[in-house]
């Protein structure tokens, strides 16, 4: 009832003065905005949340908004539990800058997405500088598996365990992990997860399967083949960056949704943000404005999609300018903190509907 009264409370606000939501911070926005996550719980207790780098915990505006569980109720450590973070010399960890994200989250009462086990980006030199034997590769993805996922015991929501398995023509990518073991690391890399916690939901995450293409039929068959050897996977997550020039549709990113929760897991947008050609231009961020709320929206729409989170929501701290040549301003908030019109557009996707 508290939060349909909530909900009422907005709508009757009407057109761009919003409600205040009790813990609203004083965003230096044009206005007082409701938070993502409380209109998102609305929407059968889904969550809003966001990725969010260990290395910019000392800037206390963003890590202010960050930690609004109004505005986020889940975070994803963008890479301090990468790899080459938490393993960078074999045998030795280090989980300072992961614990750190954790207990961020943590404070702020916000569930952790915790990502990413097996990938075959963000290796360190250890591990892609030499040849390895099936058998010597194995042990070392199960004593990292092991000493990572035990270390976050109890502590993550879900465990992104095979990240971006995939080609876009459908077949298994070449990674060191495939081309040492075979496609065999998949299964093993969840059943070892599942042994050192059997209580984290087991997510395959990727990019570039939010519409109906080859890459997408092939991971659907990869977790349909998972699923049907007893391999213990509960999730899909959908990843969901794009170029405004390159986005899935409503429909498109609703059909996808449904296609994986048909196979009998859980779905989530797990990397949302929606990058513009630099010098930004209008019609673009009005492209971005559509793109993030149809995303959202999709998902609400979806019964299996248990929530978004996006990619980062402040725009100087997005990985996209230093990686996409020419393309940035990915995210909710522009560099000045006023929110974008995705933000509004995200809102109204969000509130209750007569
Ligand atoms: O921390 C080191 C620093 O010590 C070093 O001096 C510096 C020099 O390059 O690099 C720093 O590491 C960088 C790291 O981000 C932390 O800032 C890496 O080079 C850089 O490659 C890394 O980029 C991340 C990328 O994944 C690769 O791990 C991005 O921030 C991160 O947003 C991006 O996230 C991925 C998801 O995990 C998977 N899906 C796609 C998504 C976007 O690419």
């Amino acid at each position: 009832m508290k939060s349909v009264a909530f909900a009422v409370g907005l709508l009757a606000m009407g057109g761009t003065a919003f409600a205040a939501p009790a813990s609203a911070l004083d965003y230096p926005t044009n206005s007082t905005r409701p938070g993502l996550n409380s209109l998102m719980k609305l929407n059968d207790g889904r969550y809003f949340g966001t990725a969010a780098s260990a290395v910019h915990f000392n800037d206390s505006k963003w890590l202010s908004v960050l930690q609004d569980s109004d505005m986020f109720g889940s975070m994803t450590p963008e890479n301090s539990q990468k790899w080459e973070a938490t393993e960078p010399e074999r045998g030795l960890f280090d989980f300072a800058a992961a614990d750190l994200n954790v207990q961020k989250a943590q404070e702020a009462g916000q569930m952790v997405r915790c990502h990413t086990l097996i990938w075959y980006n963000g290796l360190p030199d250890w591990i892609t500088s030499q040849t390895w034997t099936n058998e010597t590769l194995i042990a070392v993805m199960e004593n990292h598996i092991k000493e990572v996922v035990t270390h976050f015991k109890g502590q993550c929501y879900s465990w992104d365990v095979v990240n971006e398995a995939v080609n876009d023509d459908g077949s298994y990518r070449e990674t060191i992990w495939y081309n040492t073991i075979g496609p065999e690391y998949i299964a093993m890399a969840y059943n070892m997860v599942a042994k050192y916690d059997p209580d984290a939901k087991l997510y395959y995450n990727d990019y570039g399967i939010e519409f109906i293409n080859n890459k997408t039929l092939g991971a659907i068959a990869l977790v349909k083949d998972l699923k049907e050897k007893g391999v213990k996977v509960d999730g899909v997550g959908i990843q969901g960056h794009y170029p405004v020039v390159l986005a899935p549709s409503y429909e498109d990113q609703v059909e996808v949704l449904q296609r994986f929760a048909d196979l009998g897991v859980e779905v989530a947008t797990t990397e949302l943000d929606v990058f513009v050609e630099i010098p930004e231009k209008v019609e673009q961020v009005a492209m971005q404005t559509a793109i993030y709320a149809d995303s959202v929206r999709a998902c609400v729409d979806v019964p299996a999609c248990i929530g978004v989170t996006v990619w980062g929501f402040y725009d100087p701290y997005s990985w996209v300018p230093g990686t996409v040549p020419g393309y940035g301003n990915a995210d909710l908030f522009w560099a000045n903190w006023t929110a974008k019109p995705a933000y509004d557009a995200i809102v109204n996707a969000l509130l209750p509907k007569e």
